[in-house]
Order: structure tokens, then sequence, then C-alpha cells
């Protein structure tokens, strides 16, 4: 992964986060100490404004690209309706995706349904409501939508995910365009699926095509060559299926971790947004983006707090309320997330942070050095805005964590 100037860690690591020595999240800079005050167990917060203001750069720089939300980085309904409220549309990969948009103001005309295994009902369920569009990712799905689309009495808008098998360097755990993952469909089998779509003409209308390499996406040559591909692909494509309009390019862009440098991420985005245009502007298509952690991923974190200061003769342990049940990101992609007490203090130490279930995978961080902390102290484990509560479980039977809007 490509490395960036350390500037803007100094200026995270000299607080600018913090008022009056208070841990503040988003633009507004929301205290977050008030919000323990009747703690009972680990607290993901989320800030709307921060949300309002990510999704609208993101706008502004991919035009009049329409914007589909990933619900699966976050499916909290506040956040759902905030995001409607904006103009987005929901990306879903499941019939419970489905419900928890409808639930929260999206129509079916705002969806689309990815996913690599929609069973009978899924695919039944979406026809019988209507759902916009179905990013189909194999030929039996293809096939399987067909048929059932015929026994309704229906017409399925479908869109071709193509994997174009090209390596965007990410963590493997997240790539999702390479030949070897289960994602899209390979390019050599183009021939097979317009047999195919000729075959149930009367049931599918092919809309369009799509694509998504993977996430946290920070370098976008491979990118750039993959739109290429598919853009040549869309055109022949084109002249065979006149219903074909419909362009989605992923979604997948990254976000940093170790450090908060808005300015250096709406950078990147401005050159993701420029090879995406320029690459695909020249098309008569509707264009479309499926961003979920770009969104949401700095707007959240996740507040928990200090049990234990346990001392070994090998090293110095911070044991926490919450841990791998609730944000598995650093026991499965081995993130790093920033961890800041609620309340800074001067002086340093260096610990492991670790969570209260039985794996010795469940840890935040490793040998990291924090302001000092104590018991019973507050800390919040940063930029858990997306992929943090929608894969939380009740491992340990534990509870799983409350979420607050702010
Ligand atoms: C098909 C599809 N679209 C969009 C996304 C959202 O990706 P990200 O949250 O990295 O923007 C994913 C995530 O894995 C995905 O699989």
């Amino acid at each position: 992964m490509t490395k960036y100037p350390s500037c803007a860690m100094m200026l995270a690591e000299v607080g600018m986060e913090y008022i009056n020595n208070e841990l503040c999240l988003g633009p507004l800079k929301k205290a977050l100490l008030p919000l323990c005050a009747n703690y009972m167990r680990p607290i993901y917060v989320y800030d709307l404004d921060f949300i309002s203001q990510r999704y609208q750069a993101m706008k502004k720089a991919l035009g009049s690209t329409r914007l589909f939300y990933a619900v699966k980085a976050n499916p909290n309904v506040e956040i759902l309706q905030h995001l409607k409220k904006l103009g987005a549309g929901a990306d879903v990969v499941s019939l419970g995706e489905i419900k928890r948009v409808l639930e929260s103001g999206f129509t079916v005309q705002d969806i689309v349904y990815s996913g690599v295994g929609k069973t009978r009902h899924e695919i039944t369920e979406a026809l019988k409501l209507g759902i916009y569009q179905i990013n189909v990712e194999s030929l039996p799905e293809l096939e399987r939508i067909g048929i059932i689309a015929r026994e309704l009495g229906k017409k399925a808008s479908v869109v071709l995910r193509l994997n174009p098998d090209i390596d965007i360097k990410t963590h493997p755990y997240i790539a999702t365009g390479l030949k070897d993952n289960k994602f899209g469909m390979e390019l050599s089998l183009i021939p097979e699926l317009i047999q195919c779509l000729q075959k149930h003409t009367g049931s599918i209308d092919l809309v369009g095509v799509s694509l998504h390499l993977g996430s946290m996406m920070m370098e976008f040559s491979g990118y750039q060559e993959a739109l290429k591909t598919l853009k040549t692909i869309f055109v022949d494509l084109q002249k065979k299926f006149p219903t074909l309009k419909r362009f989605d390019f992923g979604g997948g862009v990254g976000i940093f971790y170790d450090r908060l440098d808005l300015e250096l991420e709406e950078s990147l985005l401005r050159d993701y947004a420029k090879i995406t245009l320029d690459t695909l502007s020249d098309l008569n298509c509707e264009l479309q983006s499926e961003p979920g952690r770009w969104v949401v991923g700095h707007c959240g974190v996740l507040i928990t707090q200090v049990q234990y200061i346990k001392k070994t003769s090998a090293k110095t342990f911070v044991v926490v309320d919450s841990g791998m049940n609730h944000l598995i990101r650093p026991s499965l992609y081995e993130a790093d997330h920033m961890i800041r007490p609620l309340v800074k203090k001067s002086e340093s130490i260096k610990a492991d942070i670790v969570g209260p279930i039985c794996e010795s995978a469940d840890f935040f961080a490793k040998d990291r050095t924090l302001t000092s902390i104590s018991e019973g102290d507050f800390v919040a484990v940063m930029d858990a805005g997306a992929y943090g509560y929608s894969m939380a479980s009740i491992y340990n039977l534990q509870e799983l964590p409350l979420e607050i809007c702010i």
C-alpha cells in the first residue's frame, strides 16, 4: 500500500480532536464524555453532521453519478434515514437489508441488490417488490432470475457484475476483483451470459454492467485499467442490448485508520473521481457508485470502559469491556484503529488494548503508546463507523453494544 507523508499524523497526534482535554467528534466538535453519564455498556456513537460532510464531498467529486450507499458498512436506521434525506440510494446484499432500507424510508426505486448468494426466496421477494436493479454475480444466478421472473410474470432489470481479475493491493480478505475471488463473473463468460440473456429476453432486461474491485483502495492504477476494460465491453454489449444504460463502478475508496487527514482523503477522492469521469463520461449511460466506508467510516467511534490494567512480566494489558465481538476489524484484517481516551492526560503508557473475549485474537491494538489511563476511564476506538456494529456478534454471549446518533 502507498505510504503517505506523516505531517497529518502529527496533526492528529497533537490532539486536534480534543477541546479542553475532552475528545470531540466531527466537524462541529461534539464532546463524547457527556454521553457516558449513565454508561451501561459499550456504545457506538455516530455523528450525522460528519456523514453529511463526507456524503456531500463524494457527491461533489463524482458529479451526476448516482450514489447507492453500501448498507453493509453500517445499517443503522437513523443513518439510513439521514442518507436518504441527502439523496442517496441503497446498495444491499440480502433480503434483511432490503427490509431495513424500506423501513428507513427508501423506495424500491432506490435499491441496487448485489451479493453472490441470493436465494430463490430472496430473488422472488425482490422481483415481487420490483427492486430497481439486481446486480448478478454468476451464470446460474442469471438463469435463476430468468426462471423466477417468468413464473411471476415480471421483468427483472439486471446488471452484470464483471470480475476483471485486477489487483488493487488491499488486504486479501477485502479484495473482490481477482479471478480467485468468489465475486462477479469472468470476462470469458460473456458469450454464455449473452446466450442466457437472449433465452430470457421476455423476463430479463440487461440494464448495465458493474464492477467492484474491493475495499480500502488507496491507489487507482488497477482501478483505471479495470474501467477501461469494462468500458470496451459496455460499448460492445450496448450494440446488442439497447436497454443497457447504467455503468456501476462500485465502491471501495479507502480511508486512513492511523491518522485523521480529511484533506488528503478528499484529494485522493478527487484523483479517483477524475480517473472515473475522464474514462467514462463519453459513454451514453447513467453512472452509479456504491460507497460505504468512505461515507461513514470516520463518523463513528466505539466507546469502551477500562476494566483492568493488568501487568505481566512480558507486557501491560489494558482490558476493556468491548472487543472483537463488537469491532472485529483489528482481529480479522489487522486494522490499526487509533485509540483515544475521552479525557486526555499527560503521561503515557505502552500496552496491548484487549477485550473480554476468550480468544487471543481479541485485541484492539498491540504495543500501543497511549496517554495514561486507569481503571474506569473511557476510551474511544476511532473510525469505527464502517464495518463495526454491522459485523458485531454475541460471541461469549456478551451483549451487543448500544448505538447513539448525535
Ligand atoms: C459490491 C460492493 N459494493 C460496495 C461495497 C462497499 O465498499 P466500501 O465500503 O469499501 O466503499 C462493497 C464492500 O465490500 C461491495 O462488496
